[in-house]
């Protein structure tokens, strides 16, 4: 955790910190000692990520705001403020046959997961770079580094969400900022992709899927000064999934 001068807690923004991965980064960031902005849609699961790092002593507030939406994106960075940390983490997925895929829900994905992570560090990363610290980790996935049948535009998104990321690392890095991507395999999240997440828990090193802990942890060592001299770097929590 970088430390504040006037007793403030460092901030940390967690987009998508409603459910799953988000939310367990929220917590574990909380007890690292941030103060975190919990983002998501849904305010009944904001408010309770916020009712659970309160009732575990921390800080935390939640602003709503629709990730496929530039207006609100911006809205959401400008009620954020100055942060130190940025976990670009909200977004979406889509699996089946290309020729299903409807050309909004493809917008879809690339607004939620690429663009406005564009966006969020765009507007946030130079403050960062003035005050010469920050770290921003984004949430790749093995499906941007393998081919998986039925995931070709949301692999495409995440390998953008890289791309970029390694960009920003050159762009950031010279003025104090770390961006890194972390990049997951299967995680048992949302119930309405079980069966998916067990088929591709099968064909893991490990053979079963994580838990959103799992790969939270990770998240929150880059988010540190821990790992003060990782920038640039992509670190897969797959299981073994894409070393072989
Ligand atoms: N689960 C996996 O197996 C897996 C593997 C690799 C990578 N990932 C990546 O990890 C991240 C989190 O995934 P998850 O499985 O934890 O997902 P999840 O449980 O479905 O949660 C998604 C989160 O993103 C938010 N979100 C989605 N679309 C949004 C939008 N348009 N505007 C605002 N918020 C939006 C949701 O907020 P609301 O519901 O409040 O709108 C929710 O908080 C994603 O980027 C995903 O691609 C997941």
């Amino acid at each position: 955790m970088t430390e504040q001068s006037d007793n403030q807690l460092p901030v940390a923004l967690v987009t998508g910190a409603t459910s799953g991965i988000g939310r367990a980064v929220a917590l574990n960031l909380a007890r690292d000692g941030f103060a975190v902005i919990v983002h998501g849609r849904d305010t009944t699961r904001g408010a309770s990520t916020v009712a659970e790092i309160e009732a575990n002593g921390g800080q935390a507030r939640f602003i709503s705001a629709d990730l496929s939406d530039a207006e609100a994106v911006n809205a959401l960075a400008a009620q954020a403020g100055a942060v130190d940390v940025l976990v670009n983490n909200g977004g979406i997925s889509w699996f089946g046959p290309s020729a299903d895929l409807e050309i909004e829900t493809y917008d879809q994905l690339f607004d939620s997961n690429v663009r406005a992570a564009y966006q969020l560090v765009a507007a946030l990363a130079p403050g960062m770079a003035q005050r010469g610290h920050g770290s921003i980790v984004s949430i790749d996935s093995m499906a941007g580094h393998v081919g998986l049948a039925g995931g070709a535009a949301y692999g495409a998104t995440k390998a953008a969400l890289t791309a970029m990321s390694r960009a920003w690392a050159a762009e950031f890095s010279p003025s104090g900022v770390r961006v890194n991507t972390v990049a997951p395999g299967p995680v048992f999240t949302a119930e309405s992709k079980r069966d998916l997440i067990e088929n591709l828990a099968g064909t893991t090193l490990l053979n079963r899927g994580a838990q959103p802990e799992e790969i939270s942890e990770v998240i929150a060592f880059l988010a540190s000064d821990k790992s003060s001299y990782i920038t640039g770097a992509v670190i897969p929590v797959d299981g073994g999934r894409t070393a072989v």
